[in-house]
């Protein structure tokens, strides 16, 4: 007799009933979404990496106090661009140009150039290694040694991100326990770090048996993974978990305003694009009015911090004016799939879905 479909080496080295992981949602998250998904049996994960240590700290509390299970709290270990900390009021001024004529016509205020306060990620996971967080998930690179070495003294589990299977490679050498293998069907940020981002662009069905057989640590398939069909897919190419972040966004209980959870489920988000206008680093997004302009050739985008604050200065009053067209609609190619009536029912419907087409398999 072969083992229920759900029993792998992900839930057995998380210690969670079911291998789905709801994938961090930077700057999205919420607790309530986090402790959800982890007392359903999977693993809800909270994306913190743009928040100051002692907000992370209340976060974990936060979370603490929703839910007993295991959960991951995710940071970027690289947290800045090559640039950022040079870039001038004048390279402010010429990304802010293309960006005005918008924020005016939504009422908001014109920002001015200021210099940036960086946030470093030793601080951050100083944070979740104090706290002893259950699970210390990560994209943009490999923790330094001395981290890894804590996570494993406190028996915390290490995910990391790779979007190509010899990033896979350093990150099983370095000594992470789990790996997400993200094709570029994903909603957000690619989290390259051996190649750039445009020269990493594998989709997820090329990418998980690849990365599948290039580690022996498990892999967990994220890019595209909506449903049951979806699951199966990813369980037959080899995956032991899988990743989803879209279908999650769309949930009412995540962070994202309404108007993008609306435009996920209006059935009209078949069209998403890739661009570093959101952030200053390749993400992706529904493609309306805001991408198009954002990716116009000749379009100034700040190096990663810079743009991602610059955005926000639109961000606010369009959210007021209720433009989504002018909103940075995360979301990934297959949107137009997500459905969630309420966190518990999407995951009663995906783990029984899943059950069937993974036995149908076996
Ligand atoms: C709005 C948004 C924010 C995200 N932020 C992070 C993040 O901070 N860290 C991370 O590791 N992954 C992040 N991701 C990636 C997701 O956790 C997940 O891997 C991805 O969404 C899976 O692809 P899918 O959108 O097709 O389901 C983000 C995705 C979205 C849509």
């Amino acid at each position: 007799m072969s083992k229920p479909w759900n029993q792998t080496r992900v839930t057995a080295a998380l210690g969670i009933e079911y291998p789905i992981v709801q994938g961090p949602l930077g700057g999205l998250s919420s607790q309530r979404l986090t402790a959800a998904v982890s007392n359903f049996g999977g693993l809800g994960s909270f994306g913190a990496h743009g928040l100051e240590p002692q907000a992370i700290a209340d976060k974990i509390a936060e979370i603490r106090l929703l839910t007993s299970k295991p959960f991951a709290m995710n940071l970027w270990v690289s947290m800045e661009d090559d640039g950022a900390v040079a870039s001038d009021s004048a390279a402010f001024q010429r990304a802010l140009s293309h960006l005005a004529p918008h924020i005016a016509s939504v009422g908001g205020t014109e920002p001015t150039f200021s210099s940036y306060k960086p946030l470093r990620f030793e601080d951050q996971a100083r944070v979740l290694l104090d706290a002893k967080v259950p699970v210390f998930s990560f994209i943009y690179g490999i923790p330094p040694k001395e981290i890894l070495d804590e996570t494993r003294k406190q028996n915390i589990i290490t995910i990391g991100t790779a979007t190509t299977p010899d990033e896979a490679l350093s990150l099983e050498q370095a000594g992470v326990n789990l790996v997400v293998a993200s094709g570029f069907e994903a909603g957000g940020h690619r989290g390259s770090f051996l190649r750039s981002s445009e020269d990493s662009l594998t989709g997820t069905i090329s990418l998980v048996p690849q990365t599948v057989d290039a580690v022996k640590i498990p892999v967990i398939a994220a890019g595209g993974i909506t449903d049951a069909r979806s699951i199966a897919a990813a369980f037959a190419l080899g995956a032991e978990g899988v990743q989803m972040g879209t279908v999650f966004l769309a949930c009412e209980e995540s962070g994202a305003h309404p108007l993008h959870r609306e435009a996920i489920l209006s059935g009209k988000a078949g069209h998403t694009s890739l661009t570093r206008g959101f952030t200053g680093r390749l993400a992706r997004g529904i493609h309306n009015e805001l991408l198009q302009t954002l990716n116009r050739p000749g379009t100034e985008i700040l190096p990663y911090p810079l743009q991602r604050a610059l955005m926000r200065n639109l961000a606010m009053p369009a959210q007021q004016a209720g433009k989504a067209e002018l909103l940075a609609l995360w979301a990934g190619q297959s949107a137009n799939l997500a459905r969630c009536p309420s966190v518990d029912e999407l995951l009663t419907l995906l783990v029984s879905g899943a059950a069937e087409r993974i036995n149908l398999l076996m």
